[in-house]
């Protein structure tokens, strides 16, 4: 048998959980027709854990998080709490304390009839984009002046440093490199020109590159280009609040959020692999959460841990399931419960 690797699963709040599940189940299955080992370690924080210890992640847990081969996420964020508590405490302190500079999030269409787009194949959605995700207003405190007045403002910068923006725009360009060969910087350098920098980066990162060809769009105008012409993207490097937003419209054109993933990657370190989707606490044990984004991130964990066999085996199991018809729809209409659908990637995996 093969390398034994140590997962951390973070359920989390809401659905977060019951889609978790159906992750690990593909992660174990891919590990017995792989032939590796799997340890896996469950973490309980969330909201729940929150209310009864005041805890978000104790300094124990996140050492031991550190030390993980990768860490299968569910989704964080509860109605309870004020919106960003919860998603910063555990998602944000993953991502920064971790120092997981990606967050690759691959568009990609399983199968025609998912897309909302008219006449698009799978042939023309296969966008791989990579949201830098330690900078940004994601990292700046809004400051507030005068508050409650009505002369109330506030400030909150966006911030960026060269080093920052020159690792994901290196890391773009290496995967780039690999796929189509082309990558865009999607900025909105034509208004916010702290934009500059990227611009600037992004042409002498370029010289290292010279079989990627370069491209760029205004982030406005690529939302606009993702629906109309979305087979003129390959790679995509953008800014993490850019890369926020065109993930949710490029998931959209995937079939839904409930089969879109992404990790958040410090390469050759543990790394955090989540679905997309949020916790949608209002189906909360229902079982009708759709858990194949998780099964997707479960298999980007594998390809991270080095088990690239495997990953291929998950996505196209999902694929497989998606193309027969065997699953009609990504959402909650499926008609099908969270563990059937988990259960057939298993038989998929196995067969
Ligand atoms: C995401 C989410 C998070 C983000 C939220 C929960 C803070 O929307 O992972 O895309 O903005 O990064
Ligand atoms: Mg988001």
């Amino acid at each position: 048998m093969g390398k034994t690797h140590r997962f951390g699963v973070l359920g989390g709040d809401g659905i977060g959980p019951e889609v978790c599940a159906e992750g690990v189940k593909a992660l174990r299955a891919a590990a017995q027709r792989y032939g590796f080992g799997a340890e896996v370690l469950e973490y309980p924080f969330g909201a729940d854990h929150y209310t009864r210890t005041k805890e978000l992640i104790p300094e124990s847990a996140f050492a031991e998080i550190a030390s993980l081969d990768g860490v299968l996420l569910g989704a964080i964020g509860d109605p309870r709490f004020e919106p960003g508590f919860l998603e910063f405490g555990i998602v944000g302190r993953l991502r920064f304390d971790l120092d997981l500079f990606v967050n690759l999030r691959p568009i990609k269409l399983y199968a025609e009839h998912l897309c909302p787009l008219k006449g698009k194949t799978t042939a023309d959605l296969d966008i791989l984009v990579c949201r830098e995700n330690t900078e940004d207003a994601y990292r700046t405190k809004p400051v507030f002046e005068k508050q409650g007045t009505p002369d109330e403002s506030v400030t909150q910068n966006l911030w960026y440093t060269r080093k920052g923006v020159e690792r994901i725009v290196r890391f773009a360009y290496a995967r780039a490199s690999e796929r189509r060969c082309k990558l865009t910087l999607v900025d909105k350098a034509n208004a916010v020109r702290a934009h500059d920098l990227w611009r600037r980066v992004f042409a002498e990162v370029g010289h290292e590159f010279p079989g990627v060809k370069q491209d760029y769009a205004y982030v406005d105008a690529c939302c606009m280009w993702m629906v109309k012409n979305p087979e003129a993207f390959d790679t995509i490097v953008t800014t993490n609040m850019f890369g926020d937003i065109i993930t949710d419209l490029g998931a959209v054109l995937q079939g839904g959020l409930g089969i879109a993933a992404g990790g958040n990657i410090h390469p050759g370190r543990v790394s955090v692999f989540e679905p997309i989707h949020g916790s949608a606490p209002s189906y909360k044990g229902l079982k009708k959460a759709n858990p194949l984004a998780t099964v997707l991130a479960a298999g980007m964990l594998l390809e991270h841990v080095g088990e690239r066999a495997a990953a291929q085996g998950v996505e196209q199991a999902v694929v497989r399931l998606l193309a027969t018809g065997q699953i009609r729809s990504v959402g909650t209409d499926s008609g099908l419960a969270t563990d059937a659908i988990g259960d057939m990637v298993v038989r998929e995996l196995l067969s």
